[in-house]
């Protein structure tokens, strides 16, 4: 009797794939579930979680050192300063020609930073470095980098309150975006540059606040 063998086989072909089918689609029902819904219920949102870990929370200050190493780099710090006087040069020394902050960061009276800082670089050793928008921050919310440990440089970046009303989302694109930034790793000739690359910078950020965000000590 060769045919009902035969057929058998065929139904068991037929029903292998079948049954491999559903078990993977319920096994991968189950790891949705697990995964999804919990975690969507509870999220407390970006750089507020928990980190999952030690481990997370050791990769999270890491990364915020490393980029510390940029945000107190003289190309951003000389406009992060403590006073009311924006720094100059690799030794953030004050700024020359009694410059200062003004009501909106764009200088007092008639010394308008924009007199001197044009739109663009301009060529030779000790000319102003350009940007359309060159300015420090306002004196309501001066972002004073000069002087402040890595826990209080953190501290201050991850509350709205004390870094320009931002979310951790927004500080991000900030430090992806902006062209002040930017121009950190463009700043004219004869000046240094930050000692990551923008793009190393970017992910040390994200990789701090993705990872919980950790305040070092
Ligand atoms: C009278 C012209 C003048 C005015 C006004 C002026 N600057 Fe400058 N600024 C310069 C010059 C020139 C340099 C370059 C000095 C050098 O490299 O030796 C400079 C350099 C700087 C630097 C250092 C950049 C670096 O990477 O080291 C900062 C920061 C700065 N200015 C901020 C400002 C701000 C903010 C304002 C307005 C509040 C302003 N300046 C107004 C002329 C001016
Ligand atoms: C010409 C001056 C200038 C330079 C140079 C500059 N910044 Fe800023 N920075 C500002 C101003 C002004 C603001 C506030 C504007 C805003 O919030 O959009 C700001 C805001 C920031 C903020 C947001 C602060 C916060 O707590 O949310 C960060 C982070 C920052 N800068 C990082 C840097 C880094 C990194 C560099 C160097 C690669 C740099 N800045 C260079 C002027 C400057």
């Amino acid at each position: 009797m060769e045919l009902p063998d035969e057929r058998r086989h065929i139904r068991l072909r037929r029903l292998i794939p079948t049954t491999t089918l559903a078990l993977t689609a319920i096994f991968c029902g189950l790891l949705c579930f697990h995964d999804v819904n919990p975690s969507k219920a509870d999220d407390p949102g970006i750089g507020n979680r928990e980190g999952n870990g030690k481990g997370d929370e050791e990769d999270s200050r890491a990364a915020f050192l490393a980029a510390y190493k940029v945000l107190m780099h003289p190309r951003c710090m000389n406009c992060h300063p403590a006073g009311d006087i924006p720094l100059q040069g690799d030794d953030s020394h004050l700024h020359a020609q009694n410059v200062k902050r003004g009501p909106d960061g764009k200088g007092l009276y008639a010394l308008k930073c924009a007199n001197c800082h044009q739109e663009r670089n301009l060529a030779g050793d000790n000319m102003p470095p350009g940007n359309p928008n060159w300015h420090l921050p306002s004196p309501e919310m001066p972002l004073v980098f000069q002087g402040k440990t890595p826990g209080e440089l953190a501290r201050q970046l991850k509350d709205p309150k004390t870094n320009g009303n931002k979310t951790l989302e927004q500080l991000l694109h900030h430090v992806t975006e902006d062209k002040l930034v930017l121009g950190g790793w463009d700043p004219g000739d004869g000046r240094t540059r930050p000692p990551l690359s923008h793009a190393e910078f970017v992910k040390k950020m994200r990789e701090w606040v993705e990872k919980g965000a950790v305040v070092p000590d």
